[in-house]
């Protein structure tokens, strides 16, 4: 099996595409990966982590201060045993909080401890795609490394049609199996 005993950290924002994590998590898992999520504040508007924990079968990880149940320090030890740090969605708030080195959250500072390959995978209306900023940010990231799986064109929640829908779930499961076969 291509992603036996392969550690994915997959981090989940605020858009509305976050429910598609969920359909992500079932594939990986059939490909014998070992899944742990990160939920953003963002994220955890728009999806439970209790479906997400049941999914995933580990615990999921929303805060940097929660009290752990042994005497690690979560965002050091997902960055250290991360094969892979995969970002989807990803939202035009994350992009720029890692494109400027943040660590104010769980999986800014995870993704910045680790050494692991980066993959993400935008989601956002079309002009917040499109604008200058996002575009910065995204030449930032590939430049430190990232790797990225586009948005597609299509019809997106708010009504409008362009660029700036989640990829679809099974490119960005290829993509994760292509950088770690
Ligand atoms: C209904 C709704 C849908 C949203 N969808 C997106 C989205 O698809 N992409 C995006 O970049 N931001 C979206 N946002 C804005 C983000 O949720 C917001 O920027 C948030 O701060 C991101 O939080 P996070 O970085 O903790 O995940 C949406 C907000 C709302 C209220």
């Amino acid at each position: 099996m291509p992603l036996d005993n392969k550690n994915i950290i997959l981090g989940i924002c605020g858009s509305i595409a976050a429910y598609k994590s969920c359909d992500i998590i079932r594939k990986l898992i059939k490909l014998k990966a070992n899944v742990k999520c990160i939920l953003t504040a963002g994220g955890s508007q728009f999806i439970r982590p209790l479906t997400l924990q049941t999914l995933s079968k580990n615990k999921v990880c929303m805060s940097m201060f929660d009290i752990p149940e042994n005497l690690e320090i979560d965002h050091i030890s997902l960055a250290d045993e991360a094969d892979i740090i995969l970002v989807a969605p990803a939202t035009a708030d994350i992009l720029s909080r890692l494109a400027y080195g943040r660590a104010d959250d769980l999986l800014t500072c995870t993704v910045l401890a680790s050494k692991a390959k980066v993959l993400i995978c935008p989601a956002m209306n079309t002009n917040m795609f499109n604008h200058k900023a996002t575009k910065n940010n995204i030449a930032l990231l590939k430049d430190y490394g990232y790797n990225f799986v586009s948005p597609e064109k299509g019809e997106l929640a708010c009504g409008d049609c362009g660029d700036g829908r989640l990829a679809r779930v099974e490119t960005i499961v290829s993509a994760v199996d292509g950088l770690l076969s």
